[in-house]
């Protein structure tokens, strides 16, 4: 793959590689037309044909015309998680994305939770596939001459650097957008403007800020952080989101903007159902939460649910066959309406079908204790697996807690591409997250996490066209390698 971006990138010095592109496609049958004003011509060519209208649809097989973001290069000055999971999105919809590292460190995270002596932890190559790795001392002048060279040549600078960094680094949005208006410069922070505009913020820290903490765990218990990474991963697929309607905006306008993701917000964007049942709250309290049900009173914030379903059908995790011994021999029920007939049946209860005591919602309510221990007898009888089978069978939708070594070894995760198995010249096979998202037109291939400056070499030749003597002059400047260790005093 790195053979053919080079092939293409040859000749992108001067100009953002979608605009390279676009030129080019206009040369091609649309040139006729091209005079015309865009919109004039989008809506009298969508009156004749289904879609946007131009260009023709492709006459080549379905994944075989390039990727969806082929022709988009974007300048990764991401680190840690919330960043490069945003990047590696892109690069997987095919956007060559080229990642700026401090000269003989990296990423911080090249050497976070090692695991395999001198080989990039699991950390960073599970966040950074399908990338190029360049090093830049962007303090450095003959640096900065390549990041400009850089900015030029791409269409969008990703960042999560702390607040004020990417200023005092000098590259500020006006800097940046008079070298190259079209450019889109996206970050993630923290928070939004506010008191906390200047914190720097981690995973958990959003967690807590963004309402997902105050109403996960118990209500008895302290408030619980989830294990899945909605403040990082969560807010650089909200930033990705960004990046491509800011590409497809800048199609009609010609210019790029500022996209800004806060963690807090990506959370609360998360969290959004919990904002709902505040405001509920004030119209009295939420009878579909088990404290309700136990007669238990609510404050005036939203309380910590447990395991109580945020869609409002009563829900719980009960114990299959081999629980506790086996942490994960349990199943997400939930009693819904519609299908509370076939659940009285497979438990052996088929009078709670017409019983006015347990034949509506409302009448279960205070009883919902009761039926989960009726609904858990019966799933402590079958494995998790089992229980799931009887209960698809009459369309009862039902979670196995599935642990990460079953995930591992699903073979139909395996066959969607899901889990990949990628092979890493330092560290060998290790297993990771491929692409969530599956696109007919765009095939996601996962390809190995650079090591620390791989590329330096061919994005200054190939992508920035610096010649030969230009490369040594910024190599021999120290701007693209570590600092000397200083001589020990005698
Ligand atoms: N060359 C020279 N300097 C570089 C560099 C490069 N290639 N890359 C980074 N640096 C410098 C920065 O300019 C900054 O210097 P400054 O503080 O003197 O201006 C310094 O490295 C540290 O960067 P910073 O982003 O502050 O890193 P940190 O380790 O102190 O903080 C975070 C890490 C994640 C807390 C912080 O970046 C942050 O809050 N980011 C936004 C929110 C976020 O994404 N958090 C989640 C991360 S998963």
């Amino acid at each position: 793959m790195a053979k053919k971006k080079s092939k293409t990138k040859a000749k992108a010095k001067s100009r953002p590689a979608s605009q390279k592109a676009a030129k080019k496609s206009a040369k091609k049958p649309a040139k006729k037309s091209a005079a015309k004003p865009a919109a004039k011509k989008a809506v009298k060519k969508s009156a004749k044909k289904p879609g946007n209208g131009a260009p023709r649809p492709s006459s080549k097989p379905f994944g075989q015309d390039g990727k969806a973001l082929t022709g988009v290069r974007i300048l990764d000055f991401t680190h840690v998680q919330s960043g490069p999971t945003c990047t590696q999105l892109l690069a997987w919809f095919g956007a060559d994305v080229i990642k700026v590292e401090r000269p003989g460190v990296g990423d911080i995270t090249r050497g976070q939770l090692m695991d395999v002596k001198g080989a990039d932890s699991l950390y960073f190559t599970m966040l950074n596939h399908n990338k190029r790795s360049i090093t830049i001392d962007s303090k450095h002048p003959q640096g900065r001459r390549v990041l400009d060279a850089l900015i030029k040549s791409c269409d969008v600078l990703v960042e999560n650097f702390a607040p004020g960094a990417l200023d005092r680094m000098g590259l500020t949005w006006d800097y940046i957008h008079n070298l190259n208006p079209r450019m889109i410069v996206a970050s993630v922070k923290g928070f939004g403007p506010g008191p906390y505009e200047d914190c720097k913020v981690y995973e958990n820290v959003a967690q807590c800020a963004g309402g997902s903490a105050s109403t996960t765990g118990f209500r008895d218990g302290p408030p619980l952080v989830t294990g899945a990474q909605i403040g990082d991963s969560g807010t650089g697929l909200h930033l990705a989101l960004g990046i491509v309607s800011a590409l497809y905006q800048r199609i009609r306008t010609g210019r790029g903007q500022k996209v800004l993701c806060a963690m807090q917000d990506g959370v609360l964007n998360l969290a959004r159902v919990k904002l709902r049942d505040q405001q509920r709250l004030k119209h009295g309290p939420l009878t579909e939460y088990s404290q309700y049900g136990e007669g238990i009173p609510f404050g005036d914030a939203v309380p910590r649910a447990g395991n109580d379903s945020g869609g409002g059908q009563p829900g719980r995790i009960l114990k299959c066959k081999g629980a506790p011994e086996d942490p994960n021999a349990y199943i997400y029920f939930i009693t819904q309406a519609p299908v509370w007939g076939p659940i009285c049946d497979l438990i052996g209860e088929p009078t709670w079908k017409t019983d006015p005591e347990y034949a509506t919602p409302k009448a279960r309510l205070p009883k919902l204790n009761q039926i989960f221990e009726r609904i858990e007898q019966w799933t402590m009888t079958m494995t998790k697996f089992e229980v799931m089978n009887a209960c698809n069978a009459v369309d009862i939708p039902v979670g196995p807690i599935l642990s990460m070594k079953e995930i591992a070894e699903e073979t139909s995760l395996r066959e969607t591409g899901t889990v990949v198995e990628v092979d890493h010249p330092v560290r060998g096979k290790y297993l990771t997250v491929g692409n969530p998202i599956k696109m007919s037109d765009s095939i996601t291939e996962v390809e190995r996490s650079p090591l620390l400056g791989e590329h330096t070499d061919e994005i200054l030749t190939d992508v920035l066209g610096f010649k030969a003597a230009e490369v040594a002059e910024i190599k021999n400047s120290g701007a693209l390698s570590a600092p000397k260790k200083e001589e020990k005093a005698a």
